[in-house]
């Protein structure tokens, strides 16, 4: 059984995500998305909401699960027995930072190989933080993230300028 794990913090899952998700599920028996509980990170959605939108994202793609991690992402690779870790690259700039993410996977787990994926044209400009500034600020969203989070957005900023008024 190959498994896979895609990492992220999913805050919230774009298009360009799904489009990795998509396209790694096919080379693999199983892929797990892992999405991070990370006390370091505030994020707009709770772990749990995040969890709840990959999974209906992803519902139509049999191979794929969605499941939440704490602490090192190889402890949670070895605990899923995933060899592989699957990581998106849309430009030179997310190089560096993911090249030093997958040796420092490597030296803590030598058993563990990251795999990359370049980012389809057109989500090459695509994060998730682009999409919560643009939703912050009233642009439409519906080309950068899955039909079913679109709402989501603009209500969790809502509730969140609500809360901070
Ligand atoms: O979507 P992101 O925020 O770029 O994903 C980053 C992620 C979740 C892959 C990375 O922060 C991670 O793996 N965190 C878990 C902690 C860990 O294992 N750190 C050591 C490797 S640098």
């Amino acid at each position: 059984m190959k498994r896979a794990i895609y990492p992220g913090s999913f805050d919230p899952v774009t298009l360009g995500h799904l489009d990795i998700i998509k396209r790694s599920a096919k080379i693999v028996d199983e892929l797990v998305v892992g999405v991070l509980n990370n006390n370091l990170k505030t994020p707009l959605f709770s772990v749990e909401n995040r969890v709840k939108m990959l999974k209906e994202v992803v519902k139509d793609i049999p191979n794929v699960r969605v499941m939440a991690f704490e602490g090192l992402l190889v402890d949670f690779a070895k605990k899923l027995d995933a060899k592989i870790i699957v990581r998106g690259l849309r430009a030179v700039t997310d190089f560096e930072y993911e090249l030093q993410m997958s040796q420092t996977n490597m030296v803590l787990d030598k058993e563990i190989d990251t795999i990359f994926f370049t980012t389809s044209l057109e989500y090459a400009y695509l994060s998730s933080s682009t999409v919560k500034e643009a939703a912050f600020y009233g642009a439409d969203i519906s080309r950068f993230v899955p039909e079913s989070v679109i709402h989501q957005v603009y209500e969790k900023l809502k509730e969140k300028e609500k809360k901070n008024e």
